[in-house]
């Protein structure tokens, strides 16, 4: 695969979950040969221009993906139409998946995700901000 055809992992993690995660996910693509690019939003923005396909990860708060993850999300809604669009959450009520797929992203993006899993999720307690602990 050129880096014309390649793949980025784009993912938000507040406590490292959903980054180890992405972590996997970009090994095993990379371990079978495919031009896969990690990008975590806490260190850059990656430039959509140069991917045709897109794996979007994030832990979900309170009903909606982690900020950081749904500003990205928010600020590139027509790039992203334009992409093959796979999407990863992480949480720990797993009833509610089909629930927060919707929640998380614009209607549009929904409708354009080709493939979507809930990877499950990691809730630390003691790492918790003592707001987030209400
Ligand atoms: C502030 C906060 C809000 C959360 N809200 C939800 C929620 O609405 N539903 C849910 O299933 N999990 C919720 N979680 C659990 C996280 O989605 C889960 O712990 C995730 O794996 C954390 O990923 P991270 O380690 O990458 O930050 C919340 C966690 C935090 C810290």
């Amino acid at each position: 695969m050129t880096a014309s055809k390649s793949i980025a992992i784009i993912c938000a993690s507040k406590y490292g979950f959903t980054l180890l995660c992405s972590l996997a996910i970009f090994k095993k693509l990379a371990d079978v040969g495919v031009y896969v690019s990690l990008n975590n939003l806490a260190e850059e923005t990656p430039d959509l221009n140069k991917y045709d396909t897109v794996i979007l990860g994030g832990p979900i708060h309170n009903g909606k993906f982690f900020r950081p993850l749904n500003k990205f999300i928010q600020n590139n809604v027509e790039q992203l139409l334009t992409k093959q669009l796979a999407v990863f959450i992480t949480c720990i009520d797993e009833e509610r998946v089909e629930d927060y797929y919707k929640s998380a992203l614009p209607e549009a993006v929904y409708l354009n995700t080709f493939y979507k899993t809930c990877l499950g999720g990691m809730l630390q307690f003691n790492k918790l901000h003592p707001i987030e602990k209400r």
